[in-house]
């Protein structure tokens, strides 16, 4: 539709009709059998609220969403299309890995090629917006959602950011072209950092750490072209982001110029009541639109309160006409005027929704995400000889993790089927062990799971440990259950459960070549698992293909790839603990001589047990020292540093190579060492190659001591390595 008409449209809508454009419910009430009575009516919405709500969430299926489309369009005075989002986290039916992994895999162009298929799918099957990617950069591993997230470096953060949006928007971001979808990042900020890890807790950060840490990937999501934000609903220094006007409107779209539209994340508005900063739904509705929320999702604040404060002067008309301009302007986008199906059809849903080339995809995303964190020469796993598959993640397939929310499990495939369709299965036996959980009861959207303890509980482990006794090599796959991560999900202890345990400590009595596949939703503190196995293998949660991805690495089909990019704790008494933090005027050196006042633990380490950065190949990488194009650098210039890799080992692999920078000398602390920089090379055994980086003006900048963002004169330190640890560096001055 043309401007001009889109605008006349506005013109002749009323007020009511504007309001509706703002509410967003969920797609069940919009369903030809929902009656307004039910939950629609506990949630305080009536028939007409849902007639003219102008989007609806959380569910998928062309047919089912067309059957809507054409109702409401025919219902709805202006025949406005309704708009249809959801939760496509890492995929719609051929689920990725957990963004975590894909984090993990330093890969943001692999990343953004699965977006890319995440959106056809999501797309074939009616959807037009997803609440994704979630750029919400994390150091606490007690916290559920970090699953969620890319990691604790700002500047990969970004760079998954922008792959993300890249894969669904597509490059030019024409968000008519079918197959695409449009991009919601959030939360809008500070969200990560939830106090001690507990869900929904607020959050407490400097303007110095929002701007240094926790915005650049919303800067990259914002410039990448991302069409929707969403606002946090925690709050942050003490005011929840649903209502911060100075973070929405003179941050988001001030400072950093984003011109489309805001939801408001689920009944946030109404939560203003609950965090005591609204008196009732009508203040809160009232805060919300004047701190900038353009819809409403879930809380009946807007559709019960806003007309009404527009026709009593509180709240200025103009503010819901920006907003519903900027909601028809997305529909525009989206082409939903000319084909409010925007390309979804049971047919094109049928030919998309987990084709062969999404699915080998996935597969060869596990592989590039999985962590190889130890392999004291188990891995790769010899065909020829006997190996045990034990554990209750043998045969699962409750490995996507708590955002799958469209997956059919029965698409999964398990990591016997991994193994055994590879036709590797011959001299491989499998069995359960133990439960994932025992005694215990999880919580997910709608669903509850209740863990007894098994009647054969002692037999599973008597069969496992025999089977352990009689194998060269016994590969344990334990884990985390499902619901122990993602949304409202924090967890205290962060380790395997105590009975998955008891039976990796008996194994590993019997056979020393344990090798630990690890299904978590998080970093774990592997501490103890460490002690008992003789290789540890992280895939997270691997998706719909994890099994098979899981499988190729194992028996040495594919190299691990991934790199850890959220610190694994030495201990919950650590966290956070995090590669980029502040330089101390008092650093410990583990390596010198006992020392008392500095920074350090009495108890335990200062270091994690894997650094960000690290994860193991089936190759061997050495690297030559880093090479400068110069040792000064002036305004506006760029220099040059590389460094030559070579291949030691006997297999090929790919090195993530990574480039760090430190800051010597600042007007305000810096932290130890940020990653700038990432390159994949992928060697053949005894083949070397150059990597080489760009240094440039723009990667040294800080904000100083006047809130100005640029770079100071001074000493710098380029390092380039496997990981955070590296000492590999070289040292230029910017004049
Ligand atoms: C709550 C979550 O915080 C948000 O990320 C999600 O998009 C909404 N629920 C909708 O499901």
């Amino acid at each position: 539709m043309r401007e001009q008409d889109l605008r006349e449209l506005l013109r002749s809508m009323s007020l009511e009709e504007k309001v509706g454009q703002m509410v967003q419910v969920t797609g069940a009430f919009l369903e030809e059998d929902a009656v307004i009575t039910g939950p629609a009516a506990d949630a305080g919405l009536t028939a007409d609220d849902c007639r003219l709500a102008g989007s609806i969430l959380g569910i998928a299926g062309a047919k089912r969403l067309r059957e809507i489309q054409d109702r409401y369009m025919e219902a709805h005075p202006h025949h406005i299309p309704l708009l249809m989002m959801a939760d496509v986290i890492h995929g719609y039916k051929t689920e990725f890995p957990i963004p975590l992994a894909l984090g993990a895999s330093f890969r943001p162009e692999a990343v953004e090629r699965a977006m890319g298929m995440a959106a056809a799918e999501a797309a074939s099957a009616g959807l037009h917006v997803t609440f994704s990617p979630m750029t919400d950069l994390v150091r606490d591993p007690r916290w559920g959602r970090v699953l969620e997230s890319f990691g604790e470096s700002p500047w990969l953060d970004a760079r998954m950011a922008e792959a993300y949006i890249r894969g669904y928007q597509g490059e030019d971001n024409d968000l008519a072209v079918p197959g695409r979808i449009a991009a919601c990042d959030k939360h809008f900020v500070g969200y990560g950092a939830p106090v001690a890890g507990r869900e929904y807790n607020h959050s407490e950060l400097s303007e110095h750490t929002i701007r240094e840490y926790y915005l650049p990937p919303k800067i990259a999501a914002i410039q990448a072209g991302t069409a929707c934000v969403m606002p946090a609903f925690q709050s942050l220094n003490g005011i929840p982001c649903t209502a911060y006007g100075k973070i929405q409107r003179d941050l988001l779209r001030g400072d950093l110029g984003f011109e489309g539209v805001t939801i408001s994340d689920w009944s946030a508005v109404g939560e203003l009541v609950a965090q005591g900063v609204a008196e009732d739904a009508r203040e809160a509705a009232k805060l919300a639109i004047q701190a900038g929320v353009d819809i409403d999702m879930m809380s009946v604040c807007y559709a019960r309160n806003l007309k009404d404060l527009v026709e009593s002067g509180e709240v200025e008309e103009r503010l819901v006409d920006e907003a519903v301009w900027r909601i028809l302007t997305l529909k525009n986008r989206l082409g939903l005027f000319e084909d409010p199906y925007h390309g979804s059809s049971p047919e094109a849903e049928r030919r998309t929704v987990l084709c062969r080339e999404h699915r080998e995809a996935a597969r060869e995303m596990v592989a590039d995400s999985l962590i190889l964190l130890k392999n004291e020469g188990v891995l790769p796993l010899n065909p020829e000889k006997k190996t045990a598959f034990i554990g209750p993640y043998v045969d699962s397939r409750d490995t996507c993790g708590s955002w799958a929310i469209f997956q059919d499990r029965a698409d999964t495939v398990t990591l016997r089927e991994g193994v055994t369709e590879c036709g590797l299965g011959e001299n491989a036996e499998f069995f359960q062990g133990c439960q994932v959980l025992e005694n215990t009861r999880v919580l997910g959207f709608g669903v509850e799971e209740v863990f007894g303890e098994p009647e054969n509980r002692e037999e599973l482990l008597r069969e496992a440990v025999e089977a352990a006794r009689r194998a060269d090599t016994v590969v344990l796959a334990l884990g985390e259950h499902t619901l122990q991560s993602g949304e409202a999900s924090s967890r205290g202890e962060i380790v395997i459960p105590a009975h998955q345990m008891e039976l990796l400590r008996r194994v590993a009595a019997v056979n020393p070549r344990v090798v630990t596949v690890v299904y978590a939703g998080r970093p774990l503190d592997l501490r103890e698992v460490e002690r008992y196995s003789a290789a540890i293998l992280v895939p997270f949660l691997p998706g719909t293909m994890g099994g098979a991805g899981i499988a190729d690495v194992l028996y040495g089909r594919r190299s691990p790839g991934g790199r850890v990019s959220m610190s694994f704790p030495w201990g919950t008494g650590q966290i956070p603990v995090y590669h980029n933090d502040y330089s101390t005027g008092r650093p410990y050196d583990p390596a010198g001589a006992e020392q008392k006042f500095v920074s350090r633990y009495l108890d335990i380490p200062n270091e994690p047990l894997y650094p960000f950065g690290f994860g193991l190949t089936y190759g061997s990488f050495t690297y030559s020292p880093v090479r400068l194009s110069g040792d000064e650098m002036g305004a506006g210039e760029t220099l040059t540093a590389s460094v030559t890799v070579t291949n030691t080992g006997a297999m090929e692999a790919t090195e993530k190579v990574q480039l760090y920078l430190r800051d010597e000398k600042a007007t305000t602390v810096r932290p130890r060492r940020e990653l700038k920089g990432m390159k994949a090379l992928r060697l053949k055994p005894g083949e070397s190659r150059e990597a080489v980086f760009a240094v440039t003006e723009e990667m040294l900048k800080i904000w100083d001591r006047e809130g100005r963002f640029l770079a100071e004169p001074g000493a710098f330190t380029v390092y380039i390595g496997p990981d955070s640890r590296t000492e590999n560096g070289a040292g230029f001055r910017y004049r």
